[in-house]
Parts: C-alpha cells; sequence; structure tokens
C-alpha cells in the first residue's frame, strides 16, 4: 500500500512540485493533500495543476492564537490521513504539542547544513562565517526548530564571488534532488542518510 503523503507549504512550491513529480510508478508513497498557510501561495496553483487536492488555512486570522491554528491544522490532516509529512517552505514555527502529533513521520527541508544556521538568512550568514562549504539538509521535525535527526543532505562549495542570492539559486536545484531522494528512502523505512555534491 501506498504510503499517504501531505506537503505543507507557504510560497513558490518548487520542492513541493519536486516531491509530487517523484511519486509516480513503483515509488512508495503518493501526495494527497497540498496546504498553505498562505491563500495567495503559488505553489497551490502548481499542486491544483498536478492534480493534488490543496487546501489554504490562512494563519493570520488566528493572530496570536498559535494553538487554535495548529487545531485547524490537525483537523485537516486528521481527514487527509497522511502516514508523512513533509514541510516544504512552509514558513510557520510549529510547537511542540502539535509536533508531537507527528513524530517521526514528518520531514522538513532547512537550507543550511545543519546543525549550522538554524533559523532564518542561512546563506548570508554561511558567507559572514566565511564558510568554504554550504548546503541544505532533510531532517525529522521534533519539537525544537531546525533540528531533529538527519536525514540527507547535499553540499555546494562557497566561491569567491558568491552572495546570498547566488548561493540560494545554486543551492534549489539540489534541494530538488535531495527531498525526494530522503523521501523515498523514509517512506521505505531505510533510514541511510543521503548524501549529494553539488
Ligand atoms: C527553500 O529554499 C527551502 O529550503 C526554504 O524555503 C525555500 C522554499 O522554496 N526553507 P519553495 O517554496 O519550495 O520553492
Amino acid at each position: 500500500m501506498n504510503k499517504r503523503v501531505a506537503i505543507l507549504i507557504s510560497g513558490g512550491g518548487s520542492n513541493m512540485v519536486a516531491l509530487a513529480e517523484t511519486m509516480r510508478g513503483d515509488h512508495p508513497a503518493r501526495p494527497v493533500l497540498v496546504l498553505s498557510n498562505n491563500p495567495d501561495a503559488g505553489g497551490l496553483a502548481k499542486a491544483r495543476k498536478l492534480n493534488i487536492p490543496t487546501l489554504a488555512i490562512d494563519h493570520k486570522p488566528f493572530g496570536k492564537d498559535r494553538a487554535g491554528f495548529e487545531a485547524a491544522l490537525q483537523s485537516a490532516l486528521a481527514t487527509a490521513k497522511p502516514d508523512i509529512i513533509c514541510l516544504a517552505g512552509f514558513m510557520r514555527i510549529l510547537t511542540a504539542d502539535f509536533t508531537r502529533n507527528w513524530e517521526g513521520k514528518m520531514l522538513n527541508i532547512h537550507p543550511s547544513l545543519l546543525p549550522k544556521y538554524k533559523g532564518l538568512h542561512t546563506h548570508a550568514r554561511a558567507l559572514e562565517a566565511g564558510d568554504a562549504a554550504h548546503g541544505c539538509t532533510v531532517h525529522e521535525v521534533t519539537a525544537e526548530l531546525d533540528d531533529g535527526p538527519i536525514r540527507g543532505q547535499a553540499r555546494i562549495a562557497v566561491r569567491p564571488d558568491d552572495t546570498a542570492d547566488t548561493l540560494a539559486a545554486r543551492l534549489l536545484p539540489l534541494e530538488h534532488q535531495l527531498y525526494p531522494a530522503v523521501l523515498r528512502r523514509f517512506a521505505q523505512g531505510d533510514d541511510t542518510p543521503v548524501n549529494l555534491q553539488g
């Protein structure tokens, strides 16, 4: 039986598309829902084009009521019944109360070589630190932000003339390779980490 995958996005959804496009044929998983906290996320239209059910749960009307937003999220997910949740550019911090429900079933992609540079502005921070290598990480989601067991990493060399934008642009195609490669293994119950070099 194929694993059911829900993908949570906030923006353009290019990682979501990369994931969805590989979940075909003998792949052990299928996308069952693309959910965005941003009703204007470009990724929603892309998901509809791929015939994946979509849902927007706008976080803004919830204001500071994070628990209320997460209850709405949880209820949508309870209906979709995913076996696996992929956070793909999902820009809301999730509380321990929420992540606990999905421990061992939720993945995230983060644009740094974790444990370096949790949080935002990862490319600028790697440049500032003078790092020779940069990259991205797919990890299991736990209560701690950008923490949890690492399932795969992709590396690129930092060039002397790199800016945050050139690093981001060189990294994105690798994110699109790494995340599907990790998801395939994760869905098969294979916890061998994926390592890619750009
Ligand atoms: C990616 O760089 C991801 O690592 C980051 O947000 C970006 C999402 O892009 N956290 P997309 O929405 O998948 O195109």
